[in-house]
């Protein structure tokens, strides 16, 4: 085989399992990470917190909202494969316990200035499982006011912005916005403001697809879009929840968290009883192949 035969092979084969970060035409990469790194290794700690446990210091236990894994930085929950993808991998150890992880970026500074625009973006292949085997499982990518880190009581007036969250191996995920307080208010809580969306073309479970939000605050009013692949499905202005809750969120800088939970009152809610269960099957990891900020120039 010719050299150059060889090497195009080689990158042909290389592209199907990572995509470059994407460039986006009227916007510059504000922050990103593609994942890139020794197999085994934990992400970049430049660029992202690792959590551990069931808690923040002083916030809320089972991080607020059920989930019983408790979170670790072994590899066997959080690694680089190697090939420019972060794995996060729910399992049950020697006691019964569920472990897993959560990653929160360093930076909490992600917002679209006064006029412009932004959009958060991952390109993510959620746990291939389903039925019984995925009761349970949740998987999010997720950004959180730049408020909340340290003080970890202020939720939801905070604004929570859900790009992507799947329960239970359904067959999509939802993209969501939480805000003011808790219960009711302008995002009705505690379900926010919510959409469910099937990935097109193949399942989310299993295939890789690009989770996005938009803010346009380019015009009035501002706005935001949850898309897949490009696909808008949910779409929310300021008038949705008014403006002082609006400029709440989206006037301020927000972290990105990458995660996968095992039970809590999402995925409890739509079973109708307490998740996991014993057909709950460990070892069905969420892949992340790279995740972007974009701002308008
Ligand atoms: C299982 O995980 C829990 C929570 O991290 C831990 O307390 C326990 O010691 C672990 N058991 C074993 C056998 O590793």
């Amino acid at each position: 085989m010719r050299y150059q035969t060889l090497l195009l092979l080689l990158a042909m084969g290389f592209t199907l399992t990572r995509a470059e970060i994407p460039k986006m035409r009227g916007y510059t990469l504000t922050w990103g990470d593609d994942f890139l790194g020794s197999a085994g290794s934990l992400p970049d700690p430049k660029n992202w917190i690792v959590d551990i446990g069931t808690q923040y210091p002083n916030g809320p236990p089972q991080w607020g909202n059920g989930e019983v894994q408790h979170y670790t930085d072994n590899s066997e929950n959080l690694k680089l494969v190697g090939d420019g993808n972060l794995q996060i991998t729910p399992l049950k150890n020697a006691t019964n316990a569920w472990t897993s992880a959560r990653i929160e970026s360093q930076r909490t500074d992600f917002q679209a200035r006064s006029g412009g625009r932004m959009r958060i973006s991952a390109r993510i292949k959620l746990p291939d499982v389903q039925g019984d085997q995925a009761l349970g499982y949740w998987p999010a990518f997720w950004t959180l006011g730049d408020a909340y880190r340290g003080n970890y009581q202020n939720w939801p007036a905070v604004g929570e912005v859900d790009v992507m969250e799947n329960i239970n191996g359904a067959d999509g995920a939802w993209g969501a916005l939480h805000c003011g307080v808790h219960p009711g208010g302008p995002c009705k809580e505690p379900n926010g403001l919510a959409k469910f969306n099937q990935c097109p073309g193949t399942s989310c479970r299993g295939n890789f697809h690009v989770y996005s939000i938009d803010i346009d605050r380019s015009y009035r009013p501002e706005t935001i879009t949850w898309s897949v692949d490009e696909q808008v499905y949910h779409h929310l202005t300021e008038k949705n929840l008014g403006v002082a809750a609006w400029a709440k969120i989206f006037h301020h800088g927000h972290f990105i968290l990458l995660n996968v939970a095992i039970g809590g009152y999402f995925p409890n809610g739509h079973h109708g009883s307490p998740t996991p269960l014993e057909s709950t099957v460990p070892g069905k990891s969420m892949l992340v192949d790279y995740v972007a900020v974009y701002n308008s120039v």
